[in-house]
């Protein structure tokens, strides 16, 4: 019987061969990287480079290829990228129809093949591919959290650092809500080492820090033609180890909602522990009156797109 943990990357493009290569080089578990069968042999290729660079760097995870459910079999962690990235001009939300189905074929064979395993959705819009995930799956809400409270907070914690001339890891911040414009970067829990941001960083720079923040993936889309992928892969992955070693990490994702923060049978952005249990607890923080209207505004834009999918 094997001992090593098992991940399953299902997508094995730019976000995934990015989860591969961390999830070895860390030595998290064994590695299937999954894509459909046409893209099977890329899947393989991109598995093959990445345990020749095992003898380089010096890892002994495996990274194997396949566009065979039957080998994810058992999966201890399942972190899925299926589904197409957004061109510049795009929003998350155009790609619901497009990523819809991909989503449902891939809750429908996770439900089959691993329905234990801890799921950790990227594929965008991000609420509402997690939401569908879950509701096919028919799983624990313990087990299934969306990526993207970890990322805009890291994209939200390098602009602070940038602007205050500190390290990038004197700076603790969350962004709740919704991945989408109307994210909701808590500034009032934002500090640089237990100093309130504010005292800081003035209130014009601080206002373009999060427009910037909220358009974070967009600058990217337009620069590149593509969505990021090696800040998305480094902030699931840290969702990912938090799982596998039990390391009950505070650490903003989407998660299902169930009254929490007024909101009830909806994914968004909230802080929570993971852990060995998955999402062992919600945190609830006070929030100031405008956070809390900012996050009703993004709750509304995430019902949105939630709706489309029920509608489909
Ligand atoms: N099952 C498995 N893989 C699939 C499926 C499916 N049903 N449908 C598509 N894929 C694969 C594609 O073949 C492709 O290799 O998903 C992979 C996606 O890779 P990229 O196109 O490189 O996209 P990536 O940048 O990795 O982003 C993936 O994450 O951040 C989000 O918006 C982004 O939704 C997008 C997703």
């Amino acid at each position: 019987m094997p001992t090593r943990k098992k991940i399953g990357l299902i997508g094995a493009g730019n976000i995934g061969g990015e989860l591969a290569r961390l999830c070895a080089a860390k030595e998290l578990g064994d590695v299937w990287l999954f894509d459909i069968p046409t893209k099977e042999n890329f899947a393989k290729g991109k598995a093959l480079d990445l345990e020749q660079n095992a003898a380089v760097v010096g890892y002994d995870s495996t990274v194997r290829g396949t566009s065979n459910w039957a080998d994810l079999e058992g999966a201890d962690v399942l972190i899925i990228t299926a589904g197409i990235p957004r061109k510049p001009g795009q929003s998350r939300d155009d790609l619901v129809a497009i990523n819809l189905p991909i989503i449902r074929n891939v809750a429908n064979n996770a439900k089959q093949f691993c329905p234990n395993a801890f799921a950790i959705v990227i594929s965008n819009p991000l609420d509402a591919m997690v939401y569908e995930y879950k509701r096919v799956l028919g799983c624990a809400r313990e087990k299934v959290a969306g990526m993207a409270g970890v990322l805009d907070s890291a994209r939200f914690q390098l602009f602070l650092a940038r602007e205050a001339g500190v390290s990038v890891k004197d700076v603790r911040a969350m962004v709740l809500g919704g991945h989408g414009d109307d994210m909701v970067p808590v500034l009032s829990m934002t500090t640089i080492h237990g100093i309130g941001v504010q005292n800081l960083i003035g209130k014009d720079k601080l206002d373009a820090i999060i427009d910037r923040t909220r358009k974070g993936g967009g600058e990217i889309v337009n620069l590149m033609g593509t969505s990021a992928y090696y800040a998305p892969a480094s902030s699931a992955v840290s969702m990912a180890e938090a799982f596998l070693l039990d390391q009950k990490r505070l650490l903003a994702c989407a998660a299902y909602l169930d009254g929490e923060y007024g909101y009830s049978d909806l994914f968004m952005g909230v802080p929570v522990i993971v852990g060995g249990k998955g999402i062992e607890k919600i945190i609830t923080i006070p929030l100031t009156e405008e956070e809390r209207v900012m996050l009703a505004k993004s709750a509304k834009s995430v019902q949105a797109v939630v709706d489309v999918v029920k509608k489909n």
